[in-house]
């Protein structure tokens, strides 16, 4: 009982470093500005080319021509709403968080098929395709109960 008492502080101390993930690369204060447009985003998307290779949910945009195909559909019901940091890291370094989704179909050498569109797209239209690709994910949270009680 003693030791777990000693140790309490410590374990305390170790899980608010690792939860609060504090430091210089922390995402602490990032924001994106408020005047996100999903429309002018659903235009970037075509214009950039994000649909050479992604479907996105409910869209009716030209077919993902890219060969073999990429299995990454975007939008749709989620469990939990991705982050603006998330889909900001998504495009702007992509093989820093890979999609849930087996590593040969979406990598080469270990680094993400994707591009990365640091040099191609605006500030403007990255706040926009974010602001765009938000509105395209449905969170449905799992039920607690199993549905057989
Ligand atoms: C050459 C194919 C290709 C193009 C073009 C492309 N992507 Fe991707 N994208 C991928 C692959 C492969 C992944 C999965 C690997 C990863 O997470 O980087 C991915 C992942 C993503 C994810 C993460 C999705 C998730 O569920 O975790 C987002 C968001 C995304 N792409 C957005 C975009 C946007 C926006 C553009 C255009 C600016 C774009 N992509 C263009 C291939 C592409």
């Amino acid at each position: 009982m003693l030791r777990v008492v000693k140790l309490l502080p410590i374990v305390i101390l170790l899980g608010g470093t690792v939860a609060c993930e504090s430091g210089r690369h922390s995402s602490a204060g990032f924001r994106l500005p408020g005047d996100g447009d999903a429309e002018r985003g659903k235009v970037a998307f075509v214009q950039l080319g994000c649909n050479q290779c992604h479907e996105v949910s409910g869209m009716d945009f030209p077919k993902p021509t890219v060969q073999p195909p990429v299995p990454v559909v975007l939008g749709g019901v989620v469990p939990s709403e991705p982050t603006d940091g998330y889909l900001v890291t998504s495009i702007i370094n992509p093989s820093y968080a890979l999609a849930p989704y087996p590593k040969e179909t979406i990598t080469v050498n270990g680094k993400s098929r994707m591009p990365d569109y640091n040099g191609k797209m605006t500030v403007q239209q990255l706040v926009d395709t974010v602001a765009f690709l938000q509105s395209r994910y449905k969170v449905e949270r799992p039920t607690a109960r199993p549905a057989y009680f």
